[in-house]
């Protein structure tokens, strides 16, 4: 078969992504263009600003990752965009941009499912992995726990009840104020909260309640032990008699704190996952595979927890590079190669 080639556009939160890749999982351009610094400033991303940026650089992110490829629009088969789920006003910038080079051009459009696209990326440099296999997306806007089935089907076995784990991450960053630390002040809030784990002297120090334990389900929840985190900023300050701007000394220890229970919470909700799959016959024995993705799984000791379960219950754990896990426009054109 001839190979095929794909443009791929991302704009569901805030990064403007796009590129091209190949059917046999070459990447021949790429550009990313994150707006996550300038939402930092803000505390937060306010979807009208994000649309802004996406509308003002998806022209250059476009033509940049076809410059990259020395390729023109009249090269590639077909334009992939995601078109939901996300911020529905960064959406509308990708899908319109996409459907315009599709009318000017003359190329089929490929609409993708952004979930679809972190879940499909693995098989992009493991062509190895075959369906089913189970698929952990953990991020800033997203938690779920499927089985991969078929490119198109999905068995959703689990979703987060409240906050994502990297929302999660992200707030309490904000909370404790770590961008204004120098180290921190480019990381986004799951990257700050673990290298100040890392440096933890006693990780233990705060208790956190484990959550969900006597549920038999596979969903998960995060909003209990955000709340228990911020009681403890709260203790901590009426103890040192901190300004509101001041940075509370144990910080370290509260990060690894947290970043251990949801840690730890992740894994017992993928064990039943796994649990379940085996007593349904969903997963064949002989090539049980957990797939982690998104943003939150670029955190080393979140995988370090997954590494351990999936070595217990005879799972493969398969991690895409870190910059595949976050939003980006390569997992876009995967998706349009597979679809
Ligand atoms: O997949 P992504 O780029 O965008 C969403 O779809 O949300 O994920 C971004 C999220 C943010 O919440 C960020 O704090 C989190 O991933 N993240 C991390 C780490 N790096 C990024 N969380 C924990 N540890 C990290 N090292
Ligand atoms: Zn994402």
């Amino acid at each position: 078969t001839k190979r095929s080639l794909i443009l791929g556009i991302e704009t569901s939160c805030d990064d403007t992504g796009c590129a091209i890749v190949d059917s046999e999982g070459n990447i021949l351009g790429e550009a990313l263009n994150s707006q996550h610094l300038i939402h930092l400033k803000h505390g937060g991303i306010i979807p009208p600003i994000a649309q802004d940026l996406h509308r003002r650089n998806i022209e250059s992110v476009v033509t940049e990752a076809l410059k990259t490829a020395s390729l023109n629009v009249n090269d590639v088969d077909a334009v992939a965009t995601t078109v939901k789920p996300g911020l529905p006003l960064s959406l509308t910038i990708g899908t319109k941009y996409g459907k315009h080079l599709c009318q000017l051009y003359n190329k089929p459009f490929i609409p993708i499912h952004h979930m679809e696209a972190h879940a499909l990326t693995a098989r992009m440099h493991d062509n190895t992995l075959k369906f089913p296999f189970l698929v952990l997306l953990i991020s800033g806007g997203h938690c779920l726990l499927a089985v991969a089935q078929a490119v198109d089907r999905f068995l959703l076995m689990g979703q987060s009840c409240d906050d994502a784990p990297g929302e999660v991450f992200d707030k309490m960053a904000r909370r404790l104020k770590l961008k204004d630390i120098p180290e921190y002040s480019k990381m986004s809030g799951g990257q700050a909260i673990e290298v100040a784990a890392s440096k933890a002297t006693d990780p233990l120090q705060f208790h956190f309640t484990p959550t969900l334990l006597q549920y038999r389900d596979c969903n998960f929840s995060f909003a209990g032990n955000k709340n228990q985190f911020v009681r403890h900023i709260i203790a901590q300050e009426r103890k040192y008699e901190l300004s509101p701007d001041a940075v509370i000394p144990d910080v370290n220890n509260l990060c690894a704190g947290l970043q251990f229970v949801i840690t730890r919470h992740l894994c017992h909700r993928v064990q039943r996952g796994m649990e379940y799959v085996a007593l349904n016959g969903l997963i064949p024995p002989d090539h049980k595979t957990l797939v982690v993705s998104g943003g939150v799984a670029c955190n080393n000791f979140v995988a370090c927890g997954l590494q351990i379960l999936c070595n217990e219950l005879g799972y493969k754990l398969v991690r895409p590079p870190h910059k595949l896990c976050t939003d980006n426009g390569v997992m876009i054109a995967w998706n349009g190669i597979e679809r």
